[in-house]
Formats: C-alpha cells, sequence, structure tokens
C-alpha cells in the first residue's frame, strides 16, 4: 500500500489524504434508472483502488446520480469489513433537483431545517453507516436563513450524525454570515479549481487589474486560509480537457495541454500528476478530488503527491492557461 502524505483538517481530528475520490458519476446515470450489478462491481474496484493508493476521503453528495452514488458506496461499506473505519466520508446536501419537488419542478437550493434534517438520514441509511465525518452545504442559497441552518447543524452535531461542517462553492462573504450564527466551526470549502478555471487564485494576483482576468472571487482563498478553511478543488483536471483538449478547444487551453505533457515528460511522470500538482503545490493547502472513472487514471493521479514543481514551473503553467503573464 502506498503512503500518500496526509493535511490535518483544521479544528478536526481528521488526517485526509492530499487527494480525495469524488463520486459524481459512481453510480451511473443522473435518473432513476436501477443500479445493475457492472455499476457496483466498478464503484466496488474503483474504491478499493483508490485506498490501496493511499486516499482515505471519499467525496459523495445525495444528488449525486439521483442518490446512486451513495448506495453504490454503501454496498461496498456493508460487504467490506473495517472499510468504513479507514475512510473519511464527506457528504454534501441542500440541492433539490428538477422533477424532485414536483413533476416538473426546478432546480431548488432548501437549507431549511426539514431538507438537511432528512437529506442527511437519507444519506446515512444509502450509505449503511451512522454517522457523517463532514457534511457540507452543497451551493449557496439565495434563500439561507442562516439560524436554520444553524438549528439544523446542532441537531445533526448533538445526535452524532455528523462530525464536522464545511460549504462548497461559497464566497468568504457567505461563509462568514454563516458563520455568525453556526456554533460549529466551518472546516471545508469545496470550490471548482483547476489551471482552467483559477478564478480562486487569479482573484489575489490580480486585483485592481483592469486590463486583466479579475474575477472577482472575494478574496475567498484568503479568505480560508485565514480561518483554516481546507479548499477543495473539484474538477481537478478539467474533466479531462487538460490533457486532450478537443477539438474545439482555444489555442490558450491547446498550449496547456501541450506545457503539461512537456513538464511530465521532464518530471518523468503523468500529465495528471502535474495538473494535480500544480494544485497541491499552492500552500493553502488544497485537496483535488478525483472524477475519474478509470482505476489506471486513479494511479495516474495520485503520483502528483511525488510531483515537485519550481515556483517557475507553476507559474509558467499559470501564465500560459491565464494567456497572459502576471502583472
Ligand atoms: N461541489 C460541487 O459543486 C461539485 C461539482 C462537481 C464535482 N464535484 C466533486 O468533484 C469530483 C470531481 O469532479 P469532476 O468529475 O468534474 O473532476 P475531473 O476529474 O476534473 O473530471 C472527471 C472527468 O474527466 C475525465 N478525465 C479524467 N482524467 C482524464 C484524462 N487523463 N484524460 C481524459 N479524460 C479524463 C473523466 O473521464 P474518465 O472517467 O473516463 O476517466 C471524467 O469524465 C466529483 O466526483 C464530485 O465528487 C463537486
Amino acid at each position: 500500500m502506498f503512503q500518500m502524505k496526509t493535511y490535518r483538517i483544521p479544528n478536526t481530528d481528521l488526517d485526509v489524504s492530499r487527494i480525495a475520490f469524488g463520486t459524481g458519476g459512481l453510480g451511473g446515470t443522473w435518473d432513476q434508472a436501477p443500479i445493475t450489478q457492472d455499476l457496483r462491481d466498478r464503484a466496488k474496484t474503483l474504491l478499493h483502488t483508490a485506498i490501496e493508493l493511499g486516499i482515505n476521503f471519499i467525496d459523495l453528495a445525495d444528488v449525486y446520480t439521483w442518490g446512486k452514488s451513495n448506495r453504490v458506496v454503501g454496498d461496498v461499506i456493508q460487504n467490506t469489513p473495517s472499510f468504513r473505519e479507514k475512510v473519511i466520508l464527506q457528504s454534501k446536501a441542500g440541492i433539490k433537483l428538477p422533477g424532485q419537488i414536483a413533476a416538473n419542478s426546478t432546480t431548488v437550493y432548501d437549507f431549511s431545517y426539514e431538507n438537511l434534517i432528512t437529506s442527511v438520514e437519507t444519506t446515512l441509511e444509502r450509505l449503511k453507516t451512522d454517522y457523517l465525518d463532514i457534511l457540507l452545504l452543497h451551493r449557496p442559497s439565495a434563500l439561507v436563513e442562516p439560524e436554520e441552518v444553524a438549528r439544523a447543524f446542532d441537531t445533526l452535531h448533538t445526535s452524532g450524525k455528523v462530525r464536522y461542517f464545511g460549504v462548497s462553492n461559497h464566497t468568504s462573504f457567505q461563509i462568514a454570515l454563516l458563520q455568525r450564527y453556526v456554533d460549529q466551526p466551518f472546516v471545508v470549502n469545496q470550490v471548482e479549481l483547476n489551471l482552467l478555471h483559477n478564478d480562486l487564485i487569479n482573484d489575489g494576483l490580480l486585483f485592481n487589474n483592469q486590463e486583466q482576468l479579475y474575477s472577482g472571487a472575494h478574496g475567498t482563498l484568503d479568505y480560508c486560509r485565514q480561518h483554516d478553511i481546507l479548499i477543495q478543488a473539484w474538477s481537478p483536471v478539467a474533466k479531462g480537457k487538460l490533457f486532450t483538449p478537443p477539438e474545439s478547444a482555444s489555442e490558450i487551453i491547446k498550449a496547456t495541454a501541450i506545457k503539461i505533457d512537456q513538464m511530465a515528460k521532464k518530471h518523468n511522470t503523468t500529465p495528471e500528476a502535474i495538473a494535480i500538482g500544480w494544485l497541491l503545490h499552492h500552500p493553502a493547502k488544497i485537496q483535488p478530488i478525483l472524477g475519474t472513472l478509470k482505476p489506471h487514471r486513479i494511479v495516474d493521479s495520485v503520483r502528483a503527491d511525488d510531483v515537485n514543481l519550481s515556483r517557475l514551473e507553476w507559474y509558467t503553467l499559470l501564465e500560459i492557461a491565464n494567456g497572459q503573464s502576471v502583472p
């Protein structure tokens, strides 16, 4: 078994592998189609591959493939003695999918007490476990009532159903507003972050440069560092565009893929390791969440744990992905 380097999530007793495994597509299609044996077998292979490679962190959500991702993970938990104790389970709540509330209903974000409690109870049932290590609010809700979130978190924490709490896709201001009411510390913010989608990093670098790519990410990366909130990167390899850009991709994306490939050869590693290593190199201690459903790509990705990019290489990749140098 590989030993991957770990991070201690501040304000918790959790030592997490620097790279996590995501289950966004693990249950197959995003519909009510039944779970096939092939899907169960694939989930088992992927989860065991991840663990053998030193990954101890599984990212889930109640909505992933309409609950089927949680169910296939639950099967593995049920059928593998001591599996639950080996892994840290993080799930998300707060999204109602189209058609979930009523026939033809639209997507709704729902942070009500009832929905958060029901979501966690359903999630625990599907996962066949008694507790989540971390619960995240999936996407910021325009109708958030922080007092309601605080009440739900208190109930979930006191009952032992959730150990720690966090958010996903939230800005610094949104976290600060919630934290004013919630007693438990927010320990995670999971955001889209990769070389091609790097607003969080550009935000601080390009502040006040009107000609540049200033994104207005509200200092979220610095806020999270200041408040000991672990940043998790979803879509860490931009869904594969960093390696095999489609013909229609921009010249910038194609140039980025070429540079990643060149650096992989120079470092005697894989392109996946360079793209993910770019995130790991950041001193904020970013935890990338892998989305691949191919065991060999998990193998290629975890090699990032051993990649050491120089400062020059890190900035060179940023410059190529931005299509311009820093100011
Ligand atoms: N919080 C949120 O709002 C949010 C949103 C989205 C995702 N997430 C979480 O983040 C996880 C990862 O997100 P993601 O799936 O977007 O991440 P990703 O790893 O950037 O993308 C995964 C996709 O890229 C493909 N891919 C990966 N490596 C490749 C390679 N070397 N060459 C070609 N294609 C490659 C995969 O295909 P193969 O399967 O064929 O390898 C898969 O279709 C999810 O599973 C979920 O847990 C969270």
